[in-house]
């Protein structure tokens, strides 16, 4: 009998309407537009303005898309995953807001918290539950509202991230297709680099801490940056290497988009042809555990069955990894 593989069936997106961009953001903080273009490759990000609306509002709309273009019942879904930094509350999960807002009646379901890793750690969690016969169709989403997070009186976080969600479909299957490895790593030593101060259970929000804006992500851009190129570099050489993938087996190449140079540093140690590397920093910022979905969902048109795609991703922790998978239709 053949195995039983988890194959990604469907996709689906949501980003907010609002467009905060370049020009904007140097009325509000001493940048310019020349500086984050060049130094991150960002030009505008979406920001979901909408009073009292969080993290659900915007998966629960990518799982509605996915609906809609799959004929997917809600009433048929099994498991709902979701890999977020910024659920509405503290609790309960993003994962079970999102799935009451779009009617999902039968599943189980929660986050999973890798930070900007969180969407491909969902999808090899997913892809286990698939593999054993426990699930038969999964929800795996990537969601983040960063603009909850971002300081916008500071000049070296507020340019670099905006808000989205991306879900997909995953279901098993026998053919040759779907997820085919992953690898995945964390290290601590990235807490003291990457973190919210304030608002968690060692150090719950006070007046003081929301004065002192600890509340809001801190980062030491540059320390990040060193550790981001080399473990997203590794990594995706790494998981070629192990499954005898030269760079012209590769259809396309999904990094994480949290700055333009590092996604050129992952393209040059894998060797990738730029053509097939996907790419929506541009238009959509570092939108944390959505960036990928978001990739995914901006190019099904693009994949054909049976591509070759690669997966990368490097956030707070550290958490990294990457997946390789055949695109299933
Ligand atoms: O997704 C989760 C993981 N996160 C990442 O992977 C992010 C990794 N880090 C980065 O992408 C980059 O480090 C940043 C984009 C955050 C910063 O870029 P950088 O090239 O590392 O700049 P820097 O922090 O070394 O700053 C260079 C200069 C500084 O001025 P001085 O000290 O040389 O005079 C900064 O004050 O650029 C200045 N600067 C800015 N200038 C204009 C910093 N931010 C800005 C700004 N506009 N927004």
């Amino acid at each position: 009998m053949s195995k039983i593989k988890a194959v990604i069936t469907g996709v689906g997106g949501y980003v907010p309407n609002y467009i905060l961009n370049n020009q904007e953001l140097s009325t509000m903080m001493d940048t310019n537009d020349e500086w984050i273009t060049s130094r991150i490759g960002i030009k505008e990000r979406r920001i979901l303005k909408e009073k009292n609306k969080g993290t659900s509002f915007m998966a629960a709309k990518a799982i509605e898309d996915l609906f809609s273009k799959t004929g997917t019942k809600p009433e048929d879904i099994d498991l709902v995953l979701c890999g977020t930094t910024t659920a509405d509350h503290i609790y309960p999960s993003c994962a079970s807001m999102a799935a009451e807002k779009a009617g999902i009646k039968n599943a189980l379901a929660f986050d999973i918290q890798a930070a900007c890793s969180g969407f491909i750690v969902s999808l090899a969690t997913a892809t286990s539950f698939i593999e054993s016969g426990h699930y038969k169709k999964i929800l795996v989403i990537g969601a983040d509202k960063m603009s909850s997070i971002t300081n916008y009186t500071d000049r070296t976080t507020a340019p670099l991230f905006g808000d989205g969600a991306g879900v997909v479909l995953l279901e098993p299957t026998t053919e040759e297709v779907g997820i085919i490895d992953s690898l995945l790593h964390t290290d601590g030593v990235g807490m003291k680099h990457l973190h919210i101060k304030a608002g968690g259970s060692a150090h719950p929000a006070t007046h003081e801490t929301i004065d002192k804006k600890e509340h809001y992500t801190y980062q030491e851009g540059a320390y990040v940056f060193k550790h981001a190129v080399t473990d997203m570099s590794e990594v995706s050489a790494d998981i070629m290497k192990k499954n005898n993938l030269s760079k012209d087996d590769i259809a396309w190449l999904i990094p994480h988009q949290a700055n333009l140079r590092i996604i050129d540093a992952v393209v040059q140690r894998t060797g990738v042809d730029y053509d097939k590397v996907i790419i929506n920093i541009d238009h959509f910022g570092n939108t944390s555990a959505a960036t990928i979905p978001l990739g995914i969902w901006e190019s099904e048109k693009k994949f054909k069955k049976g591509d070759n795609i690669i997966l990368t991703a490097f956030g707070a922790g550290f958490t990294w990894g990457a997946i390789y998978l055949k695109w299933g239709y």
